[in-house]
């Protein structure tokens, strides 16, 4: 087999972000931030005022989508037109956007090339909704990775507070319900662990425990 590829799939908020980063250092492998994609596709849906509604004004975007990650410092930074938009499509309303877009399946198929490009040697982490289900459905290791709704929306919460930014917590719990159900509940390629991946529940386990459970079990295959 060519390229080594793990896929890690689950809710947002669950520490797939953390770990798959610790992942590709550990590995010296590829990442693909899938989700990054989705919120740029977005991010350039709302800057060009398309109605998420017009589903061919929308496609139209993403097929001339010109996105860009480059690795500065260990972090990945994302651009969309040249501009960098790293932080700019971590918010929750391009979230929220995304989640919408996501589920549109023409959208969803014109993106599936790109994704795929990332299987580069010496191998590739996936983070996604789907990476194990549709886009890498080979992937040697696959991660359903989850945490209880309350436990994720206290992980964000403290996130936010501790950048300095005033945050809701029952705002973003809610949130976070809302956007649960629109990944599983979407006719095309829903948020599902795969009968083949390892399920992690990391509630109440740290990051770093999480992580050495998955090198040790993925260690035993690659
Ligand atoms: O993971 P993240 O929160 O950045 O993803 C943003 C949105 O993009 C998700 O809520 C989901 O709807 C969509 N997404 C997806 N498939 C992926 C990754 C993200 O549908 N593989």
């Amino acid at each position: 087999r060519e390229i080594p590829i793990i896929t890690v799939d689950g809710p947002s908020g669950a520490g797939k972000g953390t770990l798959c980063q610790k992942l590709a250092q550990y590995y010296g492998f590829h990442l693909l931030d899938s989700g990054a994609i989705y919120r740029i596709a977005a991010l350039a849906v709302c800057n060009l005022q398309v109605s998420i509604e017009d589903e061919s004004a929308v496609l139209r975007v993403i097929e001339t989508l010109d996105i860009q990650f480059k690795t500065v410092d260990q972090k990945i930074a994302v651009f969309l037109d040249g501009k960098e938009v790293s932080s700019q499509i971590r918010t929750e309303r391009v979230g929220m956007a995304a989640s919408k877009i996501a589920a549109l399946g023409n959208v969803r198929a014109a993106l599936l090339e790109r994704q795929r490009h990332f299987a580069q040697s010496p191998g590739l982490i996936a983070d996604g909704r789907d990476m194990g289900t549709t886009v890498f459905p080979n992937a040697d290791v696959k991660v359903f990775l989850t945490a209880t709704a309350e436990e994720r929306a206290r992980r964000r919460y403290q996130q936010l507070l501790s950048s300095g930014v005033d945050a809701d917590f029952e705002a973003i719990l809610s949130d976070i319900q809302l956007r649960d159900e629109q990944d599983s509940k979407r006719a095309v390629s829903p948020l599902k662990a795969c009968t083949s991946a390892v399920s992690i529940d990391s509630s109440e386990m740290t990051i770093d425990a999480v992580f050495e459970k998955i090198v040790e079990y993925a260690d035993s295959i690659l």
